[in-house]
């Protein structure tokens, strides 16, 4: 994975400039005016005090715009091209405010460049019938002649310290009908070349991430390698390598068989748990693997990103290979480190105890917290109640 890490390091000069705020304003997008704190479902105790949810299923088309047409491949990585937006939401403060996109070569090693690209970040929408014209997220990478060109987005919050992250997102396998996912309706199913066949519909040599990030020793990830089989997923804490002794880090990488007999090419909610010590993984609400290894302590970012770099870990694409994910939405709830500033000292913020909790598992509408508890309600006594009777009950059987 020296390769790889490479990589990442490249990534990380490139952040620095990149992220103007380590900070951002805390409040008013938690689609409820009444939660204090929010809470994770899962073995864990505890609160996290901020929630974001980002939402990709309902952007509004724009005048001349459908989001249906892909844009077009990046076949130079240099040009103005490369740089642009490709939709009027990307210049929204609700975009700009929180994520940034990465642009330009990742300086490694590897034997393909491996060049980022906003143009690889564009809306698409579902034109089936069944689908009502909900749009998503698309990330692709694509692999020209000389380099790979691909896509990553990263938050501008980089002080999160403890998090729970969650995505609903799918490689969308090659062939998938002109109406359901116009910008891969042209790839063949079979193909070969690019390593795509009836039974793994995508082609090979990509790497899908989404992960924290502080530095390439400090970093939690789920990843889908498209090179491997469809069922197949990998969870691992940085550093999952040992350059010194040229082996792997005992326990701190896992491959894993996706839950339920599923696959990567569906859409699934991916989920990674950060707490001090422990990271789970989940994936459509089913709890996979717990990891202490490894585990990252410092303030982090979150990324999101396709990639790849002809190298051992992502593999190599053939030219003219093509990978797309899509990704419906994104929510976090976290905590940060370090002091708010001022402007932020909101009174609901100030409270030193959380007066009114709010779950974001097993909710009407995801992206919608519900209030599990108010301590000054009637509920919040129903909610004792309950602890109460579970550790008599537990407390009974014990003794
Ligand atoms: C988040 O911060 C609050 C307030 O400091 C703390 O009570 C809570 O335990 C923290 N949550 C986690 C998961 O660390
Ligand atoms: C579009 O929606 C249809 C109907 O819900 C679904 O079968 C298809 O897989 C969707 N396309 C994508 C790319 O998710
Ligand atoms: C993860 O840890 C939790 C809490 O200790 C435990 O209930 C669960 O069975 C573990 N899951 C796995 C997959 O190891
Ligand atoms: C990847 O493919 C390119 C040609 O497409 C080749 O130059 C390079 O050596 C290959 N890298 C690996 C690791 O096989």
């Amino acid at each position: 994975m020296k390769a790889r890490d490479a990589c990442l390091v490249a990534i990380a000069l490139i952040l620095r400039g990149a992220s103007a705020t380590d900070l951002v304003e805390p409040t008013s997008k938690d689609n409820s005016d009444q939660c204090q704190c929010y809470l994770a479902s899962g073995p864990d105790p505890g609160y996290f005090q901020y929630h974001r949810f980002w939402d990709f299923r309902s952007i509004p088309l724009e005048e001349g715009n459908t989001f249906i047409e892909a844009p077009e491949l990046v076949t130079d990585y240099e040009s103005e091209d490369a740089k642009d937006i490709t939709s009027a939401y990307f210049g929204t403060t609700a975009w700009q405010n929180d994520w940034s996109f990465l642009s330009g070569p990742a300086k490694t090693s590897s034997s393909v460049t491996n060049a980022y690209s906003p143009q690889n970040v564009y809306i698409s929408r579902n034109t089936t019938d069944d689908a009502q014209g909900s749009t998503y997220l698309t990330l692709r990478a694509s692999r020209a002649d000389d380099f790979m060109s691909t896509a990553q987005i990263t938050s501008n919050q980089q002080n999160l310290l403890y998090a729970s992250l969650r995505t609903r997102m799918r490689v969308i396998p090659n062939g998938l009908s002109q109406s359901s996912a116009p910008s891969a309706g042209d790839r063949p199913v079979s193909n070969p070349d690019t390593g795509s066949s009836a039974s793994h519909p995508v082609d090979e040599g990509a790497v899908v991430g989404f992960f924290t990030y502080h530095s390439d020793t400090q970093e939690s990830d789920i990843e889908i390698l498209t090179g491997d089989a469809t069922d197949q997923i990998r969870y691992s804490n940085q550093p999952d390598y040992n350059a010194k002794t040229d082996s792997m880090v005992p326990g701190a990488s896992s491959q894993l068989t996706l839950p339920g007999g599923k696959r990567y090419t569906e859409w699934i909610e991916h989920r990674l748990d950060w707490y001090e010590g422990t990271i789970r993984w989940w994936a459509d609400g089913e709890l996979v693997l717990n990891k202490t290894t490894n585990t990252p302590t410092e303030p982090s970012g979150l990324i999101m990103n396709l990639w790849g770099d002809g190298g051992f870990w992502s593999g190599n694409m053939s030219v003219g290979g093509q990978v797309l994910v899509g990704v419906e939405w994104v929510e976090v709830v976290f905590n940060v480190s370090g002091g708010n500033p001022e402007e932020w000292s909101l009174e609901r913020r100030d409270e030193d105890v959380c007066k009114v909790g709010c779950r974001i598992d097993e909710v009407k509408a995801v992206g919608f917290p519900e209030v599990e508890y108010d301590s000054g309600s009637a509920a919040m006594v129903a909610h004792l109640a309950h602890w109460l009777l579970i550790s008599t009950t537990l407390s009974i059987i014990l003794s």
